[in-house]
Formats: structure tokens, C-alpha cells, sequence
């Protein structure tokens, strides 16, 4: 029994993978091993010799199986080192280049537009993008059925079963934050409001999702001219080009009185386009001088304060300023339209910097 000891524990010892290991069981203590026939020859025993052979035997048994699950375990381990030996990657390697991200047109000429804004005294403002329709449509003096109504091809909300109140709304502008920062601000206010906007049109210049920017400026004395005078601003510092044409129309909107809205000269050849050439004109915006039943919707007193707004397609100012002839290409995700078009991370535009260059 000691020479089987022996033999065994050092056989197991030294084994150096599983699969000998396996054997060595077999050979062992498997039905036929060597210490399991050894047990079979009990039957032959005197009872005396059985009562000190037996609980030997049976000790054996346990000291081989243990000794086998031991190195078992210990293979593994060794195994599992290997592993994450040969596996091993060090995280700190510097990262590759070839997959940089980059910052969208939209996102740059936002900050362009903050910062050129920031500049003549306008903090940014914000609002819900489901908005109640009453911010969307009357506080803004678009009463229920109100004509206009019509022409913002609005997206709806649904409203629970038996709900009869009035759906929210997607914002088809981002005039609703004019009243929200009126009725947080009061006056004297100056802001502007960047954010997405929804309607429901689709073809080379509108997509569903869009982003506008609204400006509300609010004094005593403001008037249309400040209004023009910081258009022409903007324009002048946004697009680089001192003395850049720009069109003023007489339009309406219920929100304004007078309303004006504003083209940009651009030019469109063979699917290029240009700004500060040509004969076309692309709109930019709509504005006018903030109607007295927005200012009293909105908790500020009209014989007191008055002021100008616009709203302003931040789209289709990236396609102006940076030639970009398809607005349907900003929303579609493609990997080499962005690294075409993207801007580095660090080019963080600000007025001193020239904004983009
Ligand atoms: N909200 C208008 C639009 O989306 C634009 C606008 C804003 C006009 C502010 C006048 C004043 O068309």
C-alpha cells in the first residue's frame, strides 16, 4: 500500500497537464485502477486482516483523489496565468488616429452664433422641445384656429383616451422661449435661444428636425433699426464678409408688428452654392418688432417695454457659410459626409480667432 502511495502522489505530482492527470485516475482509483482491485481482494480477507486492510484502503483511496483535485485546481490556476499572460494588452498605448471624431457643422456654427451673439450682449436662453401649444401657438397670439395654425405642418402628441385637453406639441420654432424667458426674466431682456425645431416637410432645404435659433431683445426704446443694425452685424461677423447683401421683406407674422423677413445673397451653380455673389437669395430668418399681446402673454407690460425678434435657420446657415448644397446629408450619419464637413474638436470658435479659420 505504501509503494501505491507512492507511486501515485508523485506520479500526480508531476503531471503536467488534464489529460494525464485523467490517466493517472483511471490507473488509480478508476473501477479497474490498481487500489480499486485491492479493495476487491477485501472479500478474501480473514475478518481481521479486512479490519486493519479496509480503512487503509479506503484512506488511500481519499488521499489519491484528493491529491488529484489539488493539482487539478493548481493546473487551472497555472493555465488561467498562461492566459492572461499571453493575453495581455497594455491600455496605455497611445490611441490610433485614423478614426477621430469630429464636431458637427451644426454644432460649430451654434457656438459661432453664441459667440457672436455673447458679443453684442445675449445670454442663451432654453425651452422644452415638447412644448404645450399654448407656449408653441398662443401665447405667441395664435389663438385655436387661427390660420397659421396651418402653415407650421405641426406635429402632434398624442393624448390619452378621454384626455380632451389640447395635445402637446414638437415646437415648430423656437419662439415659445421668447414668452418662457420673458416670464422667468421680465424686462429689460436680451437672449438667444438655439435649439431643434419640428415640422413636418421634406425636400433638398427642409427636413422634419431642424434648428433655429431665436433672438428677443426687450428695452424701453428698442426699435427696428437696432433690429436691422444687429442683423447686419451678425451677418457681417458670421459669414466673414464686411458689407454682405442682405434683403429685408415686409412679411406678417402674429408675433411681430411690423415683420420683416431677411434673404442672404447667394448663388447656385451646378449644385454649388455661394454667398456674396449671384443672383439668387436664400431666407434666413423672420423678425419684427415683438406684437403687445406676446409681451402681456408673457407678463411684461407693452405700454412700458417694447423690443425686436427674430428667428433665424441655423441649417441654412451652415449651408451658406460653409457650402453645404444638401440639407437632407446633415441628418443622415454618414461617416465621410462628417469628415468631410466636421470640424476638429479644438477649433473652438471665437470672435478674436475669426470663428472658423
Ligand atoms: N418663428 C418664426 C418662424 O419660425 C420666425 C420668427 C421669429 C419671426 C421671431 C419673427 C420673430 O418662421
Amino acid at each position: 500500500m505504501d509503494d501505491l502511495k507512492q507511486k501515485y502522489l508523485s506520479a500526480i505530482a508531476d503531471a503536467g497537464d488534464e489529460a494525464t492527470l485523467e490517466d493517472l485516475r483511471l490507473q488509480a482509483v478508476g473501477k479497474k485502477g490498481e487500489v480499486s482491485l485491492k479493495m476487491r481482494e477485501l472479500g478474501k480477507m480473514t475478518p481481521e486482516e479486512r479490519q486493519v486492510a479496509g480503512p487503509a484502503l479506503n484512506a488511500l483511496k481519499d488521499e489519491i483523489n484528493a491529491a488529484l483535485a489539488a493539482k487539478k485546481s493548481a493546473l487551472a490556476d497555472a493555465a488561467l496565468d498562461e492566459r492572461l499572460r499571453t493575453e495581455w494588452l497594455d491600455v496605455t498605448l497611445p490611441g490610433r488616429n485614423e478614426r477621430r471624431g469630429s464636431i458637427h457643422p451644426i454644432s460649430q456654427v451654434s457656438e459661432e452664433i453664441a459667440a457672436i451673439f455673447a458679443n453684442l450682449g445675449f445670454a442663451v436662453a432654453e425651452g422644452p422641445q415638447i412644448e404645450t401649444d399654448w407656449y408653441n401657438f398662443d401665447s405667441l397670439n395664435i389663438p385655436p384656429h387661427h390660420p397659421a395654425r396651418q402653415e407650421f405642418d405641426t406635429f402632434y402628441m398624442n393624448r390619452a383616451e378621454g384626455d380632451d385637453r389640447p395635445p402637446h406639441v414638437l415646437r415648430t420654432h423656437t419662439s415659445p422661449v421668447q414668452t418662457r424667458a420673458m416670464e422667468k426674466q421680465g424686462a429689460p431682456i436680451r437672449v438667444i435661444a438655439p435649439g431643434r425645431v419640428y415640422r413636418s416637410d421634406y425636400d433638398q432645404t427642409h427636413t422634419p428636425m431642424f434648428h433655429q435659433v431665436e433672438g428677443l431683445c426687450i428695452d424701453k426704446d428698442v426699435s427696428m433699426a437696432n433690429l436691422k443694425w444687429v442683423l447686419e452685424e451678425f451677418f457681417a461677423a458670421f459669414f466673414e464678409i464686411d458689407g454682405i447683401k442682405t434683403r429685408f421683406r415686409a412679411s406678417h407674422f402674429p408675433f411681430t408688428e411690423p415683420s420683416a423677413e431677411v434673404d442672404i445673397q447667394c448663388s447656385w451653380v451646378d449644385g454649388q452654392l455661394k454667398i456674396g455673389e449671384g443672383d439668387d437669395w436664400m431666407e434666413v430668418l423672420g423678425s419684427g418688432m415683438v406684437h403687445p399681446k406676446v409681451l402681456e402673454a408673457a407678463g411684461v407690460n407693452p405700454d412700458e417695454w417694447q423690443g425686436f425678434a427674430f428667428g433665424m435657420g441655423i441649417d441654412r446657415l451652415a449651408m451658406l457659410k460653409y457650402g453645404i448644397p444638401d440639407l437632407r446629408a446633415f441628418f443622415d450619419s454618414d461617416l465621410r459626409w462628417l469628415r468631410h464637413y466636421g470640424f476638429a474638436s479644438l477649433d473652438v470658435p471665437t470672435l478674436h480667432g475669426g470663428l472658423s479659420r
